[in-house]
């Protein structure tokens, strides 16, 4: 008989073993668990397969095992399932195995905004937060946005009070102000956050979300610095053939402006479908830091000039991940959650 032939017979065993009593489980034990076990000669006899065949033949070896064990861990559940029916607990056999415990995973928000974290630390840049709830001069007016402009309206605000406006941050953006007030440059800092927009939930959009801003002052800043530091990020973080393409755009607090484009690249059906057709997938925003945010926070535009950037968390985790619905982050579904334990960046 071939080896999966067996290793099925094996399986086909496993599932229909039934255990009422210790003595069954025990059977149970011995004849698939234990060292001495059918599975253990198995892997014992995995020495005199063929190299070539080893690899093929042990995976198979571990499959029968992983089931074996998960079979092992429900027949002990059933047994004390049964006798908790029965009505018997206090005497609850102490000599059986115990279940192990089921180990967390972190959340694959929490692994991206880690991972971003240390390669941007390894790079000189410092951590840095800022409350989530927002006055109008750290969220829009320090940030150059003028009142009553229309480009307060690319960012649907929940406002909590209205004269003076107090809001949700719409940004992390307003973390650069916090900074800017209480640091004198050189800043080289990294403020990852919630934030809130109030935008219609789709599997695209959240009304809560995440962003990593990046403020980086001092003498003699460019845009190639910038240029650089986001190729740099996107290597490190999706891989070294990452391509980046900054994107001419409009931000109030920044200018020149610019989005962020990763090429995600065109081979697959589903790359045409995420990229819609380009290629091109945008995780960001960024540019050079205007000559009025910095005079709005005391510090010298003719001395100093800088660089910031703001990018989407749940954008980058659900490119990395291919995640098809952002809402997936915030539904706290286990069977989610549980794909992530093995992630290691
Ligand atoms: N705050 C912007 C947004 O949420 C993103 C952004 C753009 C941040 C440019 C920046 C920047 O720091 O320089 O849409």
């Amino acid at each position: 008989m071939g080896m999966e032939e067996k290793v099925n017979a094996i399986i086909e065993e496993i599932k229909a073993w039934k255990a009422d009593t210790n003595e069954e489980l025990e059977a149970y034990r011995l004849k698939f668990i234990s060292r001495k076990s059918i599975i253990g000669e198995l892997f014992a006899s995995l020495k005199d397969v063929a190299p070539e065949d080893r690899r093929q033949v042990g995976q198979l070896l571990n499959t029968v095992k992983d089931t074996a064990q998960q079979h092992f861990q429900l027949l002990i559940q059933g047994l004390e399932q049964k006798r908790d029916n029965e009505g018997m607990q206090h005497l609850k056999d102490l000599t059986l195995p115990p279940v192990p415990g089921q180990n967390g995973s972190l959340h694959p928000l929490t692994l991206t905004v880690s991972r971003i974290i240390e390669i941007f630390e390894r790079i000189g840049f410092d951590l840095s937060d800022g409350p989530e709830i927002e006055d109008d001069w750290h969220n829009f007016s320090a940030l150059n946005f003028p009142e009553n402009h229309p480009a307060r309206e690319m960012q649907d605000t929940f406002f909590i009070e209205k004269d003076p406006d107090i809001a949700l941050r719409t940004h992390t953006s307003s973390v650069q102000v916090r900074v800017m007030e209480n640091r004198k440059p050189p800043i080289r800092t990294l403020s990852p956050g919630r934030v809130y927009r109030n935008e219609a939930i789709s599997a695209r959009a959240h009304c809560m979300f995440h962003q990593i801003e990046g403020l980086y002052i001092d003498e003699n800043v460019s845009f190639a610095d910038l240029k650089q530091t986001m190729l740099y990020f996107a290597q490190e973080f999706f891989g070294k053939k990452t391509k980046i393409r900054l994107r001419p755009s409009f931000f109030p607090f920044t200018e020149p402006s610019a989005e962020l484009d990763i090429y995600w690249g065109l081979e697959s059906e589903s790359d045409y479908r995420i990229t819609k057709g380009t290629g091109w997938l945008e995780i960001g925003g960024c540019g050079m830091v205007d000559p009025n945010v910095l005079s709005a926070n005391n510090i010298d535009p003719e001395r100093y000039t800088g660089f910031a950037f703001g990018v989407g968390v749940e954008r980058i985790a659900m490119l990395k991940f291919q995640i098809r619905d952002i809402r997936y982050f915030t539904e706290n579904d286990i069977r989610f959650l549980q794909q992530f334990k093995t992630v290691n960046f």
